[in-house]
């Protein structure tokens, strides 16, 4: 059954909703162009993609993996064309052991050229995935390396310059989970997709024929790509029937642009236990987290109680993320809407607690670092008027030009700058990094642990520190960049090589 209405399909709530709706720029810009209405969604139960193992070939763990075009029914009744690994649209969990090898073979049949990079993952930068390693259409990559990570986890993605927008936004993207002993120890809730949960979160346009809307005009590249409506593992407007007392939600900002202040419409406390790269040291309760494009949290909620618990995406403003003016209204940064409607069971099984000490992490000591390096994020008057203007220390990404090199085998604090006027996602290859602090302040509770991507917010200094611990190799560079993929297209982004 299709309900056409002509807002957001129903999953926007709150007084701010509607209204700000029409300033919201893509889906303004999606107006003007198309105009009529949006397509809503009845509830649907949550897709959970499919855990995928691999197979043990001589001691390796192998995946086979197809990105491939398909189809795609995000509304009942209507087909959307859309991109996919092993499927229409996003691709399969794969699971894997710290301390095993794994070999990827990835074929691309999408009729134009991509790349598969793992986001996150400590790998020989020959095996990165980022936009040295292009698939041809019909070619299959396959790089090998050892999982060297914590248990947490990571996710893989196009990192096909200039190109990564659309094609993450048609769908290529994936979760990876890495487990270890240490972690299994915990007895924390593990069973994929009953109570532990994988939520990618991204948000999408569509035209009025139901296909996705990608638009690459300046608003939007200055904003990056924002949708106005929710998909949760590419379901929109999902449930989950919630059969244990506590689930585990294991939390990817897959958006293009959009950042969330996640919580419950309830206003429930739940406990944060893990940031991109691993566990926290202990769980963390909070009412609230916020994730910007490429940023993951595991999050534990309660729902013994009975009572229905309806994640929610809070407006921004006040947490720095954006929100106020008209910039933020633009944005959309004022919207509140939901994201998942979690069902608890009246069979329900009571769950174990969850333990008040979960991993060891060492401090982050800067005295053990070998210097400083700097990075300043501009979006400048050439980015507005059209020009080039997305750069980091001045400069836009060029795949000839190596930007940075550092030595293996030591620690540096990398101080990264904001002075635009907009939060930007740093993310860096390679390594799981720790923040020093943000403007001189230690950094939240949330956040302490094991980090791929950062925020770094307007006016805002933040200084982490890194470990360069192997994989020597001057010829093949590590990417750094905003992971708003508009801004990283458009050249938010440089090239380091770790050298022996
Ligand atoms: Cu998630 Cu360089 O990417
Ligand atoms: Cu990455
Ligand atoms: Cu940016």
């Amino acid at each position: 059954m299709i309900s056409r209405r002509a807002a957001l399909a129903g999953l926007v709530v709150g007084s701010a909703g509607l209204a700000s709706a029409g300033l919201f720029s893509n889906s303004f810009v999606r107006r003007a162009i198309f105009g009529g209405p949006v397509f809503a969604a009845m509830a649907k139960p949550l897709a959970i993609p499919d855990g995928l193992a691999g197979e043990v070939r001589d001691g390796v763990r192998t995946y086979d993996l197809s990105l491939q075009r398909g189809r795609s029914t995000f509304f009942d009744g209507v087909e959307t064309p859309t991109i996919g690994i092993n499927g229409p649209y996003l691709g399969p969990t794969l699971k894997m052991r710290a301390g095993e090898t794994v070999r990827m073979n990835v074929t691309n049949g999408v009729g134009e050229p991509s790349t598969l990079h793992w986001h996150g993952m400590h790998l020989p930068a020959s095996a990165d995935g980022g936009p040295h390693q292009i698939i041809g259409d019909g070619e299959t990559w396959s790089p090998q390396f050892e999982v060297k990570q914590r248990a947490s986890m990571f996710w893989y993605h196009s990192h096909m310059v200039p190109r990564t927008g659309p094609q993450v936004y048609q769908g290529l993207a994936g979760m990876i989970y890495v487990d270890d002993d240490e972690t299994d120890r915990l007895d924390l809730p593990s069973e994929y997709g009953v109570d532990d949960i994988p939520l990618v979160l991204q948000d999408r346009l569509f035209t009025n024929s139901g296909n996705l809307f990608y638009s690459t005009s300046m608003p939007t590249r200055m904003m990056g790509m924002r949708g106005d409506v929710m998909l949760v593992n590419g379901t929109a407007n999902p449930y989950f029937e919630a059969r244990t007392g506590k689930l585990r939600l294991r939390i990817l900002n897959g958006s293009n642009a959009r950042f969330y202040k996640i919580g419950f419409a309830d206003g429930r406390t739940f406990q944060q236990i893990g940031t991109d790269g691993g566990l926290l040291e202990r769980p963390y309760q909070t009412s609230f987290i916020t994730l910007s494009p490429g940023e993951r949290a595991q999050i534990v909620v309660d729902v013994d109680d009975g009572r229905p618990a309806l994640l929610r995406s809070f407006e921004l403003s006040g947490t720095g993320l954006g929100g106020g003016g008209m910039m933020g209204g633009m944005m959309g940064d004022n919207l509140t809407f939901d994201l998942l409607d979690i069902r608890p069971d009246a069979g329900r099984a009571r769950s174990a607690q969850i333990p008040n000490r979960l991993i060891n992490l060492v401090r982050p000591d800067p005295a053990q670092a070998v210097g400083t390096r700097r990075f300043v994020m501009q979006m400048g008057m050439g980015g507005m008027m059209g020009g080039g203007g997305f750069t980091i220390n001045g400069k836009s990404m060029d795949t000839a030009r190596i930007d940075q090199t550092v030595r293996v085998g030591t620690k540096e604090i990398w101080q990264i700058e904001n002075p635009s006027v907009m939060p930007h996602p740093f993310h860096i290859h390679d390594v799981q990094f720790r923040i020093l602090d943000r403007n001189g302040s230690p950094p939240a509770p949330g956040e302490i642990g094991l980090k791929d991507t950062v925020v770094i917010n307007a006016n805002e200094t933040v200084r982490l520190l890194l470990e360069f611990a192997d994989y020597a190799d001057p010829d093949s560079p590590y990417m750094y960049h905003c992971h708003i993929l508009e801004h990283e297209d458009a050249g938010m982004m440089g090239q380091f090589v770790v050298t022996a």
